[in-house]
């Protein structure tokens, strides 16, 4: 199972076979860039939301959270920049009608002993460079020319000079001639509310749950539990019209974000602050089971920072398809306060007793999606190996995440006693935790049953447990120890393993 392509099929097979993940609209083939969780799903993806909501804001006195709509005001994303600004580069294929990412597509122009003989393209991905390599010996080929093949120098389509847009094939096609230039193409959803359907009526789904906080920061100040430097967090629903969602829940269309504002004087040093929210969230990450040989650090180059950013630096992930971006960890200066300022004029401004001074807070943005850190926990948790001989799919996910704590196994389930006992721990054990009963089958189809869909223990009461009174066997998904403890030792040892 080398090969991160299999992963990534195996992982997705999974997903939609035990009711993970499923292509949204199923029924009606499927819908691009969208995607439903199924009843495994929702449980892992609630317990990475709880997990998240549980250690930034419950369990520290500095961070509140909210809730708000969806859909804003719609002068609010012209305050934020999102209307001129979040945009990416777009090009049409006008003879295949496809459409790519300008900054997806790579071109090199081909060169033999110093001559130009054409252009190859590639979509960017790990293999691109070994790919349009490949073009090129093939082109110089079929061209019979002689001498060598200078290095080729691969860039985006975004760097292309005017000229070469006519030269450079599509990778649809293979022939030049049918790529557009890029245009700026905004990924906002468009809606309208009311009964009119016109200009005036036009709102966004939001592409962000960021600026929900911060058009909300003078009535979260108001309500007077803050004291600077405080968070704001939001867990909810975005929005892009991404031009090429890929790579399963990855990049869609519909998905989640975890984000909170934490805001700071701005006499405070940034940086500093900047770096703590980076290294928080790493060990956030390795305490919810991504570890940390996974994860590694992308400073953006000052050059390509968001419009709002005076630092950014991503959190990335080496998932299957590629080392990718995680989570974003923002400086955001005061960019956003002071433009809602100024455009609602309402004053979105912090008044600090000790210097009795009013300013506008800058704001540091650690910002996360559900999904990918569903992708990437599944991503490490899934494991093929074997056991007693059979092969065994594993998802070793941490308890705290784990769709069920536990499943409950009568040994046998035509004896009435085994299966009274067990059907009565199962009924205790479900008023704390979410755990399965299976009756049907072997036990030891009954352990690969819950293995593959990363329960971490099985508890199968067995005739020692009626007979003797010699409790329970619990057995470890990861270790495949079996150790006997009494129901209420199970109860308190499941507490331990879910809850810490
Ligand atoms: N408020 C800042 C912001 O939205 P971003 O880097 O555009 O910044 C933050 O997005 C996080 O949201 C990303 O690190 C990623 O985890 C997630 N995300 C962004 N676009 C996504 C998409 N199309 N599909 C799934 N997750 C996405």
């Amino acid at each position: 199972m080398a090969d991160p392509t299999d992963k990534m099929e195996n992982i997705i097979n999974l997903c939609k076979r035990r009711g993970f993940v499923f292509p949204s609209s199923d029924i009606y083939g499927g819908f691009n860039g969208f995607f439903d969780y199924g009843p495994l799903g929702v449980e892992l993806k609630n317990n990475i939301k709880q997990a998240w909501w549980q250690d930034f804001v419950h369990r520290r006195d500095d961070i509140v959270g909210l809730d708000s709509s969806i859909i804003h005001h719609p002068t609010t994303w012209k305050a934020s920049g999102h209307i001129d600004n979040f945009t990416d580069p777009l090009v049409d294929c006008k003879e295949s009608k496809m459409r790519y990412r300008a900054d997806q597509l790579f071109f090199a122009p081909v060169r033999v002993a110093g001559e130009t003989i054409g252009y190859v393209s590639v979509l960017e991905d790990e293999t691109m460079q070994a790919k349009a390599e490949e073009m090129a010996n093939e082109m110089k080929r079929k061209q019979a020319k002689q001498g060598a093949l200078e290095p080729l120098t691969l860039k985006d389509y975004t760097e292309a000079k005017p000229e070469e847009h006519a030269l450079i094939p599509s990778p649809a096609t293979g022939k030049p001639g049918s790529l557009t230039p890029p245009r700026s193409f905004n990924m906002m959803f468009q809606t309208y509310v009311g009964a009119m359907q016109d200009a005036s009526a036009t709102a966004y789904l939001r592409p962000e749950t960021a600026q929900g906080i911060f058009i909300n920061f003078k009535n979260v100040v108001d309500t007077g539990r803050v004291k600077l430097p405080f968070g704001i967090a939001q867990v909810g629903k975005a929005f892009r019209n991404e031009i090429n969602p890929r790579n399963f829940i990855f990049r869609s269309r519909e998905f989640e974000q975890m984000e909170i504002e934490y805001f700071i004087a701005p006499s405070a040093d940034w940086q500093t602050a900047h770096q703590g929210w980076i290294e928080g969230c790493l060990a956030w990450f390795e305490s919810i089971g991504i570890p940390r040989a996974k994860l590694s650090l992308y400073p953006h180059p000052t050059e390509k920072l968001a419009h709002y950013s005076k630092g950014t630096t991503d959190i990335m992930f080496e998932f299957p398809f590629g080392v990718q971006e995680l989570q974003g960890v923002a400086a955001r200066g005061d960019f956003d306060l002071t433009q809602h300022s100024d455009v609602s004029g309402t004053k979105l401004d912090w008044f600090d007793e000790a210097a009795k001074a009013r300013f506008i807070p800058h704001v540091i943005e650690p910002s996360v999606g559900v999904d990918r850190v569903f992708l990437a926990l599944l991503t490490t948790a899934y494991h093929e190996d074997e056991v007693e001989g059979e092969k065994r799919v594993v998802l070793r996910l941490p308890a705290r995440v784990a769709p069920f704590k536990a499943a409950v196994f009568p040994l046998l389930k035509n004896k009435p006693a085994l299966v009274e006992r067990a059907e009565a721990l199962y009924r205790r054990l479900k008023k704390r935790f979410n755990v399965f009963y299976d009756e049907s089958g072997n036990i030891g189809r009954r352990y690969r049953r819950q293995d593959e869909i990363g329960t971490p223990f099985g508890i199968t009461i067995d005739f020692d447990t009626i007979e003797k009174d010699a409790g329970v066997t619990v057995r470890n998904r990861d270790t495949l120890e079996q150790v006997r403890m009494t129901e209420d030792e199970v109860v308190r040892f499941l507490d331990e393993q879910v809850n810490g």
